[in-house]
């Protein structure tokens, strides 16, 4: 084989290719690199740093092997940690905390095509009451709208998120359907990590961004202080929900023997608010924006949502039935991965596809953006949004690691199921109680890019159905 140097577009002395990167776009940029450039490219970065971009299935399948690249927290990871340290999301390779959380939360998180197939005390599907009682304040809300009002899908779909998310780990109501004030809780996240993902591209002396910093650390006090209060809380007050915080409570590592540790129950309590909003209420955002674009999608869930559910309130059997709905999120998934780009750090100098040189500890990202409309394995329709080709059966033959929006081997998500139980029952419940149009039928989609990616201005109006409650 021939050694292929890496191509790089042309930089600048010092901030290198600092300024090929739109801040709040980032998506867009590389994916404009990647035009020119192709399945592999490398960005400078200010303090000598670089990052090999990979747009590519194949690439991408090789940085999922865990023997030769693994995840190291940087860049905006870096930063999070700073306020939820070796917390699940965050954790160095081999730190102590995040094996014993990953064995003691395991149990109730089996990674699996099929998100209801669940063991252990705390099951998923245990947590459909209160999943479902969330989702029925937004359908309510949405009701209450009324039919000419634009519905502000991302911002209730974000509501939806955290007040589930905070209700089933930790039974604690945000409220965000009520309330005009956001929890503080809420505002010191949504502070935190904006202040992180903007904290890695600083140019200035650290002189500067003294009062940014002030905040930032303020905003982590807030947020730990309130998880300190429920975790306190409940230990004064045992009860016997079967949520995520008496599972880390009363959960035994068994490799250690270990119990979690207060501070690291609070690093999680937190972590899965930070991990789990944005990106399901970017799902469904995403999915409600495809399908109001694709009118026989939209036709296709209606139908199976009226055959399968009818007008019956929904159970947690019928979310398993729902096939056409858990394709449409998938097919999302690979069209607008919430979490567009991750990174893993390659183990050793070595070659990728035989040919490029990456070398040790170097960042190497897979850009899911670009790699999950690999012609080579979604064909010439790449881009259409086509959730017939996730359909178990079609789904089940991918080739390895072509579909990768939860992550990757032991460092993939543990909130998956979570995640797609949610997700699918807000779309049946909303399928069955309304339709929906866009607010304006010339919307396109546009993208707003914080820590994950949302649709910008997307909006909606939700028009009750006939003899439907
Ligand atoms: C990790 C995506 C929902 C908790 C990850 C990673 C991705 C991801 C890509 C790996 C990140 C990396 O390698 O740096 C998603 C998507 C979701 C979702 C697309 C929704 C559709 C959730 C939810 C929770 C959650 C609801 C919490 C209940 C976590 C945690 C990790 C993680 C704790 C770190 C796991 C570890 O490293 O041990 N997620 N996530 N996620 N996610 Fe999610």
């Amino acid at each position: 084989t021939t050694i292929t140097p890496i191509p790089s577009p042309p930089g600048l002395p010092i901030i290198g290719n600092a300024t090929q990167i739109d801040p709040v776009a980032q998506r867009r940029s590389f994916s404009e690199l990647a035009d020119k450039y192709g399945e592999v490219y490398r960005l400078h970065l200010p303090g000598g740093r670089s990052i090999v971009l990979c747009n590519s299935h194949r690439l991408i399948d090789e940085l999922c092997d865990e023997k030769r690249f693994v995840k190291i927290p940087n860049g905006v990871l870096a930063e999070i940690r700073n306020g939820v340290h070796d917390g699940l999301f965050t954790a160095k390779p081999g730190e102590e905390a995040w094996g014993i959380a990953h064995r003691v939360l395991m149990p109730a998180y089996v990674p699996s095509h099929s998100y209801n197939v669940l063991f252990g005390p705390l099951s998923i599907r245990g947590m459909f009451e209160e999943m479902h009682d969330v989702a029925a304040q937004m359908a309510l809300k949405f009701a209450r709208y009324g039919p000419s009002t634009p519905i502000p899908a991302s911002d209730d779909f974000t509501r939806l998120a955290l007040d589930t998310l905070a209700l089933c780990s930790m039974g604690f109501r945000f409220n965000s359907f009520y309330t005009k004030e956001m929890h503080p809780m809420i505002e010191a996240m949504g502070n935190f990590l904006v202040e992180s993902g903007k904290r890695p591209s600083r140019v200035l002396p650290s002189f500067f961004y003294r009062a940014d910093d002030t905040k930032y650390w303020q905003d982590i006090e807030v947020l730990r202080n309130t998880a300190q209060e429920v975790l306190e809380a409940r230990k004064k007050h045992p009860d016997d929900r079967k949520d995520l915080l008496n599972a880390m409570l009363s959960g035994v590592d068994q490799k250690t023997g270990k119990h979690m540790s207060d501070s690291s129950i609070i690093d999680n309590l937190i972590t899965f608010l930070i991990a789990g909003h944005e990106t399901t209420s970017g799902t469904l955002s995403f999915a409600f924006y495809r399908l109001l674009k694709n009118p026989d999608t939209y036709q296709k869930v209606q139908k199976e949502v009226d055959e399968v559910i009818g007008k019956g309130s929904i159970t947690v059997e019928h979310l398993s039935k729902l096939p056409y709905i858990t394709a449409v999120l998938r097919e999302t998934l690979r069209l607008d991965s919430p979490i567009s780009i991750y990174g893993v750090s390659s183990v050793e100098d070595q070659l990728l596809a035989g040919r490029y040189p990456v070398s040790k500890d170097e960042p190497c990202a897979l850009f899911l953006a670009r790699a999950h409309l690999d012609p080579a394995v979604w064909g010439d329709d790449a881009n259409d949004f086509k959730p017939e080709r996730m359909l178990d059966e079609p789904f089940s033959k991918l080739p390895k690691n072509a579909w990768k929006p939860f992550g990757n081997g032991a460092r993939a998500c543990i909130g998956r199921p979570f995640a797609m139980q949610e997700a699918i029952l807000a779309m049946a419940m909303l399928f069955q109680n309304f339709n929906f149009v866009l607010h304006d039928p010339s919307y396109n989609l546009a993208i707003k890019q914080t820590l994950t990616i949302k649709p910008d201005n997307f909006l909606m109006r939700g028009i009750i159905r006939d003899g439907l409650s």
